[in-house]
């Protein structure tokens, strides 16, 4: 399967917002968005996206997962960046029109159709930097991509970054593209110098999220991981995860933490990240001050490997969606 992300479904759907209210969405070919060089997310970064997917089952129905959840985070990020805000209905059924229109593109679990709604600002005004875009163009894009665990579950290392922030503090909860820019540099630098997979970013040492995952560690009876606030992402799939580890008997302890607590955990706690893309992924190794700490025994945990399984149980169907997080297509 060729790399996550770079092939496209040949259909796409979107939406325009003029004179203040949103236009019928229309389905067509997917091709090159026309915009004037002045479009407002081109010089002040007015955009909000999604990211979820659908599976499709042996009944040859599609699943989309979480998606209400996912059509609700979008309209707090659009908010945020006092982004024209896509009616829920409207968007959800955009989604699903697109999932109905492409259903044989979507391969067999566990692999899917990653789904990426996508807000962008288009009112054409260099002088709005101060002010919101009034026109937008609201889309959604459908790939096919594979299973991150084909070639097997590989721990992750990470770089405990206590100096520079992921983002600003009024954008920490929002999915813009701008978080992900201001992450990259930090995050490159670690690669290179540390030869780590990503940075966890710990500002004055509390434990928050890296630059597209959020972190938990796990034993093999609590859950930890940081209380929702508005300085990271709120995942669906760490949301997912702790609902199905409270189902299985976990305590779920969301509290913050910092890097010393962190460090002492990693003898008896797995690590994890969760994602969209990645499910949980096992963590093996956290560099801090230029210092190894591997995690446990530095191999995939079965904690982790157990509630991976449970969530990627719900979304293929040999488990029962117990939480109404699927919607049929
Ligand atoms: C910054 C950030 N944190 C966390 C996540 C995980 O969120 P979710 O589980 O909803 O995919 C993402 C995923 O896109 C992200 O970009």
């Amino acid at each position: 399967m060729a790399q996550f992300g770079t092939v496209f479904c040949d259909h796409f759907v979107s939406a325009k917002f003029v004179e203040d209210s949103w236009q019928p969405p229309e389905l067509q070919p997917i091709g090159p968005i026309p915009m004037h060089p002045a479009a407002h997310v081109l010089h002040y970064a007015s955009t909000c996206f999604e990211g979820f997917k659908a599976y499709r089952w042996k009944d040859g129905k599609a699943r989309i997962y979480r998606l209400h959840d996912h059509v609700a985070r979008m309209q707090k990020s659009a908010a945020s960046l006092r982004l024209p805000i896509p009616d829920a209905d409207m968007l959800a059924k955009m989604v699903i029109d697109l999932v109905a229109r492409q259903i044989d593109d979507i391969p067999e679990p566990p692999s899917s159709l990653y789904l990426r709604p996508t807000l962008i600002g288009t009112v054409e005004n260099i002088g709005a930097a101060a002010a919101p875009s009034t026109e937008a163009l609201l889309y959604v894009i459908a790939s096919p991509v594979g299973d991150y665990f084909s070639s097997g579950a590989r721990t992750l290392k990470l770089l405990i970054d206590d100096q520079n922030v992921r983002t600003t503090a009024q954008l920490g909860s929002t999915k813009t593209g701008g978080n992900y820019a201001a992450a990259l540099g930090p995050t490159l630098d670690a690669k290179a110098k540390y030869g780590v997979d990503q940075v966890l970013f710990c500002p004055g040492g509390d434990v928050q999220e890296t630059g597209a995952a959020n972190f938990l560690l796990i034993s093999d009876d609590e859950v930890i991981t940081k209380p929702l606030d508005s300085s990271f992402l709120h995942g669906m799939t760490r949301d997912s995860i702790l609902r199905l580890a409270a189902d299985l008997g976990y305590t779920v302890n969301e509290r913050n933490f910092t890097v010393d607590e962190l460090l002492q955990y990693v003898s008896t706690h797995e690590a994890a990240l969760s994602g969209t893309a990645a499910t949980l992924s096992p963590v093996g190794c956290l560099v801090y001050n230029g210092e190894e700490f591997t995690v446990r025994d530095g191999k995939p945990g079965p904690n982790t490997e157990k509630l991976r399984a449970a969530l990627q149980a719900v979304q293929n169907g040999s488990a029962p969606d117990k939480h109404g997080w699927l919607t049929e297509v």
